[in-house]
């Protein structure tokens, strides 16, 4: 038997109500900023082919809350069903979304804020219990999430978008001195991957079921931008040997030659744009800005490979003194800004070996916060997976299409992050807050 999950608080009505009542507030602020530091050519503009205008996002956000909160879960009418399918993501990709009639920027604040009123009136007096979708405030959850990852969304288009910076933060500072080792043996044998009693997990974190897992080492600190730095010298990016078929085909179309956003200035220094400021490259962050392909060929060069997704997710949440499974690397306690750099307090990662607080039982550090961190892994569905409430939020993506990404990155929100929590996306992405670890065998 493999020893279950820990400490999943169980919380009152009232409790519920204000976590719903506080994260749904915290995303709206968070979303406000964002299309609010910006003139209005900006937001309906498109600053990448990947990417859809501020202004869908806006809408889109407001649009998913009003299907799920006021017409799944309140049994309203539709205030405007001819804008549905507009705010479908799977109607339109995003290359098409600039040239759809959009609801302008104040028709789109007015409508977000429209389905917000309504949405907190309900929350005043929801039903915490009866079905999948009110139970803990399930759709409250989701919705928040929802919005805080296209928060994460808006923030990549920020960092696609020229010109003179708009936003700013503090820089998270320099990391402690950290004198741990680089790596930590993970030890073999079953734990428990998935959760079935965190309330606001989504469908495809669902459900807890055992994984067994060899013995591995796991770095203790992301791949810095030094490390990676190294790869380059050493003529990675020329050397097909460490690339996957793919990916060499990748780097060779593209000629891509670093991370995304870094250049070389005219005495062959690097420097990297971020959120309109350009700066040397600063050795002791997380590699940012980079694709899978890219992760998975450093990898080969030094000799390991990306971790797992099961063994990343043993290496955060596994607690050998007691064999359960943790809801993050540092306990059972929501995260903290001691625990991890999320929420876009900061506008970048801090340097790797920050957050001693936030380290796991072995002593990982950075797992959750700072940068999405690449897996070997393609998105597949957990045994027992069942699709909720929707298909197109994980199902449809199931397969060798994508890989996983884990831990979260600096412009994720702790409500959209956990142990638990399962991004996706293609192996050449790389506009995404993307970084990674390394990996080995017990045994080379
Ligand atoms: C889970 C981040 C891949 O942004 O495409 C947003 C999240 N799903 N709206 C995405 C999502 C529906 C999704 N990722
Ligand atoms: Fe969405």
């Amino acid at each position: 038997m493999t020893a279950p999950e820990t400490g999943t608080p169980v919380a009152g009505a009232e409790a519920l109500r204000d976590r719903a009542l506080a994260s749904l507030t915290t995303a709206r602020a968070r979303t406000t900023l964002l299309t609010s530091c910006v003139e209005d050519p900006d937001l309906t503009a498109q600053h990448s082919p990947l990417m859809s205008p501020l202004v869908w996002d806006l809408a889109h956000i407001g649009n998913q809350e009003e299907l799920w909160l006021l017409r799944a879960v309140g049994g309203l009418e539709a205030m405007r069903p001819e804008i549905d399918g507009l705010y479908d993501a799977f109607e339109h990709p995003r290359s098409e979304r600039p040239s759809l009639p959009l609801l302008p920027p104040g028709e789109a604040r007015h409508y977000a804020a429209e389905v917000r009123k309504r949405a907190l009136d309900l929350l005043e007096t929801a039903d915490f219990h009866g079905t999948r979708l009110t139970e803990a405030g399930f759709a409250f959850g989701m919705i928040a999430q929802h919005e805080q990852q296209h928060d994460e969304t808006m923030l990549i288009t920020h960092q696609l978008r020229t010109g003179p910076p708009v936003l700013t933060a503090p820089d998270p500072g320099p990391a402690p001195a950290f004198t741990g080792p680089a790596e930590v043996l993970v030890p073999g044998g079953p734990f428990t991957m998935g959760t079935s009693t965190e309330p606001w997990a989504l469908d495809n974190e669902r459900p807890a079921h055992s994984r067994e897992v060899a013995p591995f080492w796991i770095d203790t600190a992301p791949v810095t931008n030094a490390a990676y730095l190294a790869f380059i010298e050493d003529g990675g990016y020329d050397t097909e040997r460490w690339w996957t078929p793919e990916g060499w085909a990748h780097v060779q179309k593209h000629s891509l030659t670093a991370p995304l956003f870094w250049h070389r200035d005219g005495g062959g220094q690097w420097l990297r744009r971020r959120f309109g400021v350009t700066e040397a490259v600063p050795p002791d962050e997380p590699v940012l800005h980079v694709c899978w392909y890219e992760a998975d060929a450093y990898a080969r060069w030094a000799g390991r490979r990306l971790p797992t997704e099961a063994e990343w997710e043993k290496a955060a949440r596994h607690d050998p003194a007691t064999g359960r499974s943790r809801r993050y690397p540092w306990g059972d306690a929501d995260p903290s800004p001691e625990h991890a750099n999320l929420g876009q307090r900061h506008l970048g990662p801090a340097p790797a070996g920050s957050y001693p607080a936030g380290e796991s039982p072995l002593g990982v550090r950075q797992l959750i916060g700072d940068v999405w961190e690449w897996t070997a892994s393609d998105l597949t569905p957990y045994p027992g997976f069942t699709a909720f409430p929707y298909k197109e939020y994980s199902q449809v993506f199931f397969g060798p299409e994508y890989k996983v990404l884990r831990g979260g990155s600096f412009a994720v929100d702790p409500v959209a992050c956990r142990g638990t929590f399962r991004n996706w996306d293609y192996p050449v992405r790389r506009q995404i807050f993307s970084g990674f670890r390394t990996a080995r065998p017990e045994t080379a």
